[in-house]
């Protein structure tokens, strides 16, 4: 099922998601339209806030631009080996930034804030802790856009846009853009 995003500035984009408790077949539905709903969209990464559930729930397809992905799947039974297939669902369930370092700025967008595009600057290197969408524990370390696209998403479970990184001048030409196009 596609679910329906929600657009800035709305403010249910600023509520803190919380803990999931059991991954339930309740969540395994909501991982499963959010897969759909990302997928529908053209994005990479989909965070539970922005279609109105707070719940500590990301989904993510991000491309593997070469060495992004190391996953050091500790406690996966499938052990799975670089080059990736061409699709690479991620979903993390209550992640936790174990790591980070390094400093990268990268073109950021967002399914919330459709056509807008601003350089933000990140931690080009993470390692990441959360369940699967089984409810299994797995590390995941990661580089480059993988690594934004997951601090990107993390925010989101803050009630945190990558907007709120730039500029109040730019914050405003942007919220009077989005005026602009709702009134036409
Ligand atoms: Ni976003």
């Amino acid at each position: 099922m596609i679910l329906p995003i929600l657009k800035f500035p709305d403010k249910r984009l600023r509520t803190k998601a919380n803990k999931v408790e059991t991954v339930d077949n309740e969540i395994k539905t909501m991982v499963k339209n959010m897969f759909e709903t990302m997928y529908a969209s053209d994005g990479i990464g989909l965070a539970a806030t922005q279609v109105d559930q707070h719940l500590r729930v990301v989904v993510m397809d991000v491309p593997d631009s070469g060495g992004d992905y190391q996953l050091l799947l500790k406690n996966r039974e499938n052990k799975r080996s670089k080059p990736l297939a061409e699709k690479h669902p991620l979903c993390f369930i209550n992640p936790m930034i174990t790591q980070k370092d390094g400093k990268e700025t990268h073109s950021e967008g967002c399914l919330s804030i459709p056509g807008y595009y601003a350089e933000v600057e990140r931690f080009n290197h993470i390692v990441i802790e959360a369940l699967d969408e089984n409810g299994k524990t797995f590390t995941l370390e990661a580089h480059n856009l993988l690594a934004v696209c997951i601090q990107h998403e993390l925010d989101h479970l803050q009630g945190i846009l990558f907007v709120d990184y730039l500029s109040k001048l730019k914050q405003k030409r942007l919220l009077e853009k989005i005026k602009k196009s709702d009134k036409s």
